[in-house]
């Protein structure tokens, strides 16, 4: 359905809808701390399909939709029809008929678009092996709650060009960041990811140097070497242990720089436990903000804001 407000990616959302929905996940956030929040969707039912492991994205959607009022289901995809060759197509038309949202964390994008394609209710992207768009609005809400609006700052990603870099990517272009991307030969993130946002006045910035990346920036953000799905991509650790975040490298940054991750983490390897235990970071935060910043995507998907 044309008029369907699925959640896909930040590149598919204009910078007015996504600045709303920040903009509400923290007016929701101290009303729920404060025991005020509205449940707007009494009687609304959430589906969320797993074709891959979860425990924040389960948890805070779980939650957060419940604090909205609403009911879920989780769904494992290895234990639907999904997990025997059902189409995603067909997946879609029939949950379309039970539930008034559906959110998926898949591996092939194409998995996602599908569905939204066949879909008749809102479709909420939970990861794929492309993107994590609900992770960058939980951490650009998270920024701003640290250090005021994001809009012209300097975030600096290190690590693998993966698909949480790809949501940062086009959150430059969307929320007038600049990107700064050291990652190690052969794991850079996608062409056609760094050529829309370039096209859509992303000031962003590739390169194989961790030091020149971080330099003087306001965020220094990284995840796992080897995500999900992307065993078959793993190069060895020491390919990537240049682009580890320690305390000199944090040294680099700015002196109020935050530091990032979208958790699970792997310490020693792409972050040592100085920086991820250290005043800078702010990764737990990061993870408490995923359920308001979702509360509001949903809000937003349901047509509440
Ligand atoms: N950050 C994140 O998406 O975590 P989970 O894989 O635990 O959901
Ligand atoms: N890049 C990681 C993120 C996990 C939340 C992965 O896809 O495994």
């Amino acid at each position: 359905m044309a008029d369907t407000r699925h959640f896909l990616d930040l590149s598919a959302m204009t910078a007015e809808d996504l600045r709303t929905i920040i903009d509400d996940a923290k007016v929701r956030k101290v009303a729920t701390k404060a025991g005020t929040a509205e449940k707007p969707l009494s009687g609304k039912m959430l589906a969320m399909i797993f074709e891959k492991p979860s425990t924040r994205t389960r948890v805070s959607f779980d939650v957060g939709m419940r604090q909205l009022g609403g009911e879920t289901l989780f769904l494992s995809g290895t234990e639907m029809q999904l997990g025997r060759a059902e189409t995603i197509g067909d997946t879609a038309k029939v949950l379309s008929r039970y539930v008034d949202a559906i959110m998926i964390r898949t591996t092939d994008h194409s998995r996602l678009m599908e569905m939204a394609e066949h879909a008749t209710v809102p479709v909420i992207n939970a990861l794929t092996d492309l993107t994590h768009p609900c992770q960058i609005m939980a951490d650009i809400m998270t920024y701003e709650e640290h250090r005021g609006p994001i809009k012209g700052r300097t975030i600096a990603w290190t690590g693998d060009g993966n698909n949480v870099l790809h949501s940062f990517v086009e959150g430059a272009a969307r929320f007038g960041y600049r990107m700064n991307m050291a990652v190690p030969l052969g794991s850079e993130p996608e062409d056609k990811i760094l050529n829309w946002a370039r096209n859509n006045g992303g000031d962003i910035m590739l390169c194989h140097d961790a030091d020149r990346a971080v330099a003087g920036a306001d965020a220094v953000v990284t995840d796992c070497w080897v995500s999900m799905n992307q065993e078959h991509r793993a190069r060895g650790h020491n390919i990537f242990q240049p682009f580890q975040v320690n305390g000199a490298l944090m040294k680099q940054a700015d002196k109020d720089a935050l530091f990032m991750h979208c958790l699970p983490a792997h310490r020693g390897e792409e972050v040592t436990d100085e920086v991820i235990d250290g005043p800078q970071s702010v990764v737990f935060d990061e993870a408490e903000n995923r359920l308001h910043a979702q509360k509001s995507i949903i809000a937003w998907c349901m047509g509440l804001i």
